[in-house]
């Protein structure tokens, strides 16, 4: 009896302080802000241009094809952007990952809101044979680029005290089979952000970190890598890219995509990380893996 005279007004506590601090969204939040979205020609990142540009953000864009990136400028505007403008690089080139920042600032003066998306320097499912040029590759484009582009835009989003977006994935929390150069790569964007993150906390320094985790999502690029080699269905880019700018905008510490799906591999992992391994295995066609 005891415990639940302290257990009960616990749990209430603890729900009324939840509902209390829980916010709801509003676009209005986002007009006039400055957004930088990273590998925003296609996929995820095209999508999350245009759920900041309906809200009428001011947007830059970015990734290698420029061509491309006009064609998102464009759309940005149409959909409502207050502006919109694109600087092609290749995250390849770490000097080129400083580049966008100093020609974001000259375009938008400041910044609100770092999208960190892109994802390129891997070949889809294969097999790890030994190749380290795709282990480096991988851990340039998807990490290092990451940790470039947050340092040159920390300044501009200290004094906005704005938001990092970090796209990652269920391969950046359980390792990820015939993507090891891909997985490592998001467990250490996990571990530098989170880590980040807490160091602002102590600091002192208000500067938000929402880290998205995504399942299978159904982008051009990815169905045609994965389609024929896993048996998992994949859920609409578009709804993700909602959920990813509506928890950014919340100043979320997490995003995770599709939630329950993903949520309850999470919650196994550490206690029965045989099970989980074994549902992972589940889900890939091994004999169409080169
Ligand atoms: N789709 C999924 O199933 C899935 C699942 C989990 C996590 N994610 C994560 O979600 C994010 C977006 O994935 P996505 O499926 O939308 O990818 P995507 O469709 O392949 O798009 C990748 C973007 O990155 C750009 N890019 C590629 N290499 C680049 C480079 N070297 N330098 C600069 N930009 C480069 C591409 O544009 P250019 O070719 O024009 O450069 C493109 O805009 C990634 O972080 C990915 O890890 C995706």
């Amino acid at each position: 009896m005891a415990v639940l005279k302290i257990l009960v007004p616990l749990i209430v506590g603890l729900c009324a302080y939840y509902f209390y601090k829980s916010e709801t969204f509003s676009p209005e939040k986002v007009r006039g802000k400055r957004v930088l979205v990273t590998g925003s020609s296609t996929g995820i990142g095209e999508q999350i241009a245009y759920e900041f540009a309906r809200m009428g953000a001011n947007i830059v864009v970015t990734a290698r094809r420029e061509n491309v990136l006009e064609k998102v400028v464009q759309k940005c505007l149409e959909l409502g952007a207050s502006s919109a403008g694109y600087v092609g690089a290749d995250m390849s080139n770490l000097t080129s990952a400083q580049k966008v920042i100093e020609e974001t600032k000259n375009k938008l003066g400041g910044l609100d809101y770092l999208v960190l998306n892109h994802v390129g320097g891997v070949s889809g499912l294969e097999k790890f044979r030994g190749n380290m040029e795709i282990v480096k590759s991988s851990i340039t484009v998807n990490f290092l680029s990451y940790v470039q582009l947050t340092s040159s835009a920390l300044h501009m989003l200290q004094e906005s005290e704005g938001s990092i977006i970090v796209i990652s994935s269920m391969a950046g929390r359980i390792g990820s089979p015939f993507i090891t150069a891909y997985s490592a790569a998001k467990f250490a964007l996990e571990g530098f952000f989170s880590g980040l993150r807490n160091e602002m906390r102590l600091r002192k320094i208000n500067l938000a970190i929402t880290v998205a985790v995504l399942g299978y999502i159904d982008t051009e690029h990815a169905l045609q890598e994965v389609s024929n080699k896993m048996t998992l269905e994949p859920s609409s880019k578009e709804e993700c890219a909602q959920k990813i700018v509506q928890g950014g905008v919340l100043r979320h510490r997490e995003v995770i995509y599709p939630y329950w799906s993903q949520k309850i591999v999470l919650l196994l992992r550490d206690w029965m990380p045989d099970l989980v391994d074994y549902l992972v295995g589940k889900s890939y066609k091994v004999e169409n893996i080169p």
